[in-house]
C-alpha cells in the first residue's frame, strides 16, 4: 500500500469516477486485444468460434449459428461434444491429472482436494451408479444439494451420460423441490442428510423427504451422508446411500455420451412475473463455450490459479462460474460450505489467504455486509495472491466498488461488474478487465459479439445520457433456448417482435431482459434493476406474485401485495402488505403464519422484512393495486403522487402502520 494518508486516500477515491487497470495486471491478462469488439462485430457470428475452440468436440459443427427460425436459435449445429469429457477427461489427459480440481473447506474447516484425476474417477463411479438406478440419456435428474463436493460430482455425472440435471438450491423449501420435480417429470432425486450453518447441523433429508410426499410420480433418491453421526438418518425404500453406491461401482469405466451441441445440458427454474417458476433450458455446447470464453475472458481464468467464485451452485452463477467455465478451462475451483461470518467475520479472508486465491468472485449484497463489519477483518488477513475482483447479481454503487476495490484489492486488482442472467447462461455486460477503464456503478460495456442496446418504449436506440430498457439485438451462444415443455412462454416472456405477421427474420426479434438501464457517453451501461414483478433479494430473484400466492394461502388472509423495498444489505427486501378476511384479527400469532406460509412455499430467503397488516391496498379508480405506492412506503421514500387513487386515505393508514412496527 502507499504511504498517502488514510484520510486523503478515501477522499481521492471518493471522488475519482474512473479506474484502469494496473499494467501489472494488463501485462499478463488473457484479453489484451483493444480491438476486440471490433474484430467480433465484423466478424459475427463466425467470432464465435473463438469460444468453440476452447472446447474439445467430438464431431466438429458445420454452422456455428442458425437462425432460420428465430427465436429458436441454434448454435454449432451438426457438433458434438461431452460436458465432463470437457471438464475432466482432457485435462486427464493432457498432464493435469494431479491438479487441484476442486478445494472444499466445509463450515467447521474440514478440507477435501479432488485432483482432476480423483474427480474424473469420482464422477465415472457415479454415472455408473445413475445408469444402473435407471437414469438414461435425456431423463431430469434433481439435485437438491448443498455446497458439498457432490453437487458437482453430481452433476458432471449427470452430464457424462447426457441426463440434463436440475438443481434446486438448498434453501428452498420442500414445496418448492415439489413444484420443480412435477415441471420436469423428474424421477431421480440426489439429496443428502444435512449440512452445516453456522454450526448448527442442519437437517435436510427432512425436507426433501418432504418434498417427495408433494411428488406425483415415483422416485429413485440418491442421499449422501454429510453430517454421518452428527444427524442420524433411515434410508426409506427407493433410497440409496451415495457413499455405498459409489463404492460399489469405485474403477468403472463410463464412456462420455456423444452429445448434439443443442443437447439439454441442463435445466434452471427461475422466477418470474407470474407465480410458476420457468424451466430456463442450457444446452451442451453453446453453453459450455460460453462460459469458457467469459471465464477466460472476464475472470481471467488460468489453469494454474485458484479461483474462487462464493455463490452457490444452486444458482446459474454457480453453475456457471464455480463449475462449468472454471472446469472447462482446467483451473481450480474454489467451493466452501458456510456463511461469511461464521465463526468469524474474516472467514473468507481467511480462506483467501490459505489458499493464495488468485481471483474472487462475489455479489454486491456480500461486499455490503463486509463493508457493514468494517474493514478490520480483511486487514486480519493477507490478500495479496489476489490479482482480479469480480461482481455480480445486482447493481453495485460506487461506495460498495470503491470499498469493495480499497480494502480487498489494495488498488491493485481490477473489478469486473458483471450483468448477466439465468438466462443468458453467462456474462453479456462488462469491462474486459486486461483493456477497459472501469466506472464505479456501471457494469461497462457490451462484450465483444454481444449487441446489447438500452431501447426507448418504442424500441428505439436511447441517447446517451438517457435511461431505457435493456436490450440484446442479437442471439449468443450462451442464451437460454426455451422454457421446459412451454416454448409459448419463452416467446411471451422474453422477445419482442418488430413486425406485422411471424417474422423469419432475425433482425426483428429482440431480447427483453426485463432491466432498466442507463447509456453513458462512452457506451457504459448501468444496469438500474428490474422493471417487472420481480424483487432482487441479496441477489436472489425472487417474484412478488409467487410471495403472494403463498401469503394467500395462509389461511384467514383475503389478498396480500408483495413489493420490494430498499434495505442496506439486501439491497431490496421483502415487504408484505396483507388484508385479513373479515373476523381475523391481526396478531404476533397471524404475523407468524404468514412468515411461515412464505417460508414454507419458498424458503427462509422470501421472509418478509416485515408483514404489514392493512384493512385495504391502494388502487386506482381502475382497481389496480398501485404498487409504486408501496414501494415507497416500504422504502421510507417520498410518496408519489396519490392523485389517482380511489382510496387515497388507506396511504395514511397504512404509512402510520409501517412506523408502528
Ligand atoms: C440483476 C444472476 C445490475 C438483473 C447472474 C438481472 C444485475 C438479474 C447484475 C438476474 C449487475 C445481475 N448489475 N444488476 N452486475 N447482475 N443483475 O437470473 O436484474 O439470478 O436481470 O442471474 O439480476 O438474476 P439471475
Amino acid at each position: 500500500m502507499s504511504d498517502e494518508p488514510e484520510v486523503e486516500l478515501e477522499a481521492r477515491l471518493a471522488e475519482q469516477e474512473s479506474f484502469d487497470p494496473p499494467s501489472s495486471f494488463t501485462d499478463q491478462a488473457n484479453v489484451t486485444d483493444a480491438d476486440v469488439r471490433e474484430s467480433f462485430a465484423e466478424e459475427w457470428p463466425e467470432c464465435w468460434e473463438a469460444a468453440a475452440d476452447l472446447l474439445t468436440w467430438d464431431e466438429p459443427y458445420a454452422t456455428v449459428l442458425d437462425d432460420s427460425n428465430p427465436p429458436f436459435y441454434e448454435w454449432f449445429t451438426g457438433g458434438s461434444l461431452n460436458a465432463s469429457a470437457n471438464c475432466l477427461d482432457r485435462h486427464v489427459e493432457n498432464g493435469s491429472k494431479n491438479r487441484a480440481a476442486i478445494k472444499w473447506e466445509g463450515e467447521p474447516g474440514e478440507t477435501r482436494t479432488y485432483t482432476y484425476g480423483d474427480l474424473l474417477n469420482e464422477v465415472e463411479a457415479f454415472a455408473a451408479a445413475l445408469r444402473d438406478l435407471g437414469v438414461e440419456e435425456d431423463d431430469v435428474v434433481t439435485l437438491y444439494l448443498p455446497m458439498i463436493p457432490e453437487l458437482p460430482i453430481a452433476m458432471l455425472a449427470c452430464a457424462r451420460i447426457g441426463a440434463p440435471h436440475s438443481v434446486v438450491f438448498a434453501g428452498f423449501s420442500a414445496d418448492a423441490l415439489a413444484t420443480r420435480m412435477n415441471a420436469a417429470e423428474s424421477e431421480y432425486l440426489v439429496t443428502c442428510d444435512g449440512y452445516y450453518r453456522r454450526g448448527d447441523a442442519l437437517n435436510h433429508k427432512e425436507k426433501a423427504d418432504k418434498g417427495l410426499r408433494g411428488v406425483d410420480h415415483d422416485v429413485e433418491t440418491v442421499v449422501v451422508d454429510r453430517l454421518g453421526d452428527e444427524l442420524k438418518h433411515f434410508l426409506g425404500a427407493s433410497a440409496h446411500d451415495y457413499g455405498d453406491l459409489v463404492d460399489e461401482h469405485a474403477g468403472a469405466s463410463v464412456e462420455p455420451v456423444s452429445r448434439d451441441a443443442e443437447d439439454m445440458l441442463f435445466l434452471m427454474y427461475t422466477s418470474g412475473t407470474t407465480g410458476e417458476p420457468k424451466g430456463v433450458k442450457h444446452t451442451t455446447g453453446g453453453y459450455l463455450a460460453y462460459t469458457a470464453w467469459t471465464s477466460r475472458a472476464v475472470l481471467d481464468v488460468k489453469p494454474e490459479d485458484t479461483y474462487w467464485c462464493a455463490a452457490d451452485i444452486g444458482w446459474i452463477t454457480g453453475h456457471s462460474y464455480i463449475v462449468y467455465g472454471p472446469l472447462a478451462l482446467g483451473t481450480t475451483t474454489m467451493m466452501y460450505e458456510g456463511t461469511p461470518d461464521y465463526p468469524e467475520r474474516d472467514r473468507l479472508w481467511e480462506l483467501v489467504e490459505t489458499n493464495d486465491v488468485d481471483v474472487f468472485y462475489t455479489a454486491p449484497t456480500a461486499i455490503r455486509a463486509f463493508m457493514k463489519w468494517g474493514s478490520e477483518y480483511p486487514e486480519r488477513r493477507d490478500l495479496s495472491s489476489l490479482r482480479l475482483l469480480g461482481t455480480v447479481g445486482e447493481p453495485i454503487n460506487p461506495r460498495a466498488w470503491k470499498w469493495y476495490y480499497k480494502h480487498i484489492g489494495d488498488e491493485g486488482c481490477p473489478i469486473v461488474d458483471t450483468w448477466w442472467q439465468t438466462e443468458t447462461g453467462g456474462m453479456m455486460v462488462t469491462t474486459l478487465p486486461g483493456i477497459d477503464t472501469m466506472k464505479p456503478g456501471s457494469a461497462g460495456p457490451p462484450l465483444p459479439g454481444i449487441d446489447a442496446t438500452v431501447v426507448d418504449t418504442d424500441g428505439e436506440p436511447v441517447e446517451p445520457g438517457n435511461a431505457g430498457y435493456l436490450t440484446v439485438q442479437q442471439p449468443w451462444p450462451g442464451m437460454l433456448r426455451t422454457l421446459y415443455n412451454n416454448d409459448e412462454r419463452f416467446i411471451d416472456e422474453y422477445w419482442r417482435e418488430y413486425s406485422d405477421t411471424d417474422s423469419d427474420d432475425p433482425e426483428d426479434w429482440v431480447y427483453f431482459p426485463e432491466d432498466g438501464a442507463k447509456l453513458d457517453d462512452d457506451g457504459y451501461i448501468t444496469v438500474l434493476g428490474r422493471v417487472d414483478d420481480v424483487i432482487n433479494v441479496s441477489g436472489h430473484r425472487l417474484g412478488t406474485m409467487e410471495i403472494e400466492s403463498a401469503i394467500v394461502g395462509v389461511s384467514g388472509v383475503a389478498e396480500a401485495a408483495v413489493v420490494g423495498g430498499t434495505h442496506d444489505v439486501k439491497g431490496e427486501a421483502v415487504y408484505a402488505y396483507v388484508i385479513l378476511e373479515d373476523g381475523q384479527e391481526a396478531s404476533d400469532a397471524m404475523y407468524d403464519r404468514v412468515v411461515e406460509g412464505v417460508e414454507g412455499a419458498i424458503g427462509p430467503i422470501a421472509r418478509p422484512e416485515e408483514v404489514i397488516f392493512t384493512p385495504e391496498l391502494p388502487k386506482t379508480r381502475s382497481g389496480k393495486i398501485m404498487r409504486r405506492l408501496l414501494e415507497d412506503v416500504a422504502s421510507g421514500d417520498e410518496l408519489g403522487d396519490t392523485s389517482t387513487l380511489r382510496n387515497p386515505a388507506v396511504v395514511e393508514e397504512i404509512q402510520s402502520r409501517v412506523s408502528e412496527e
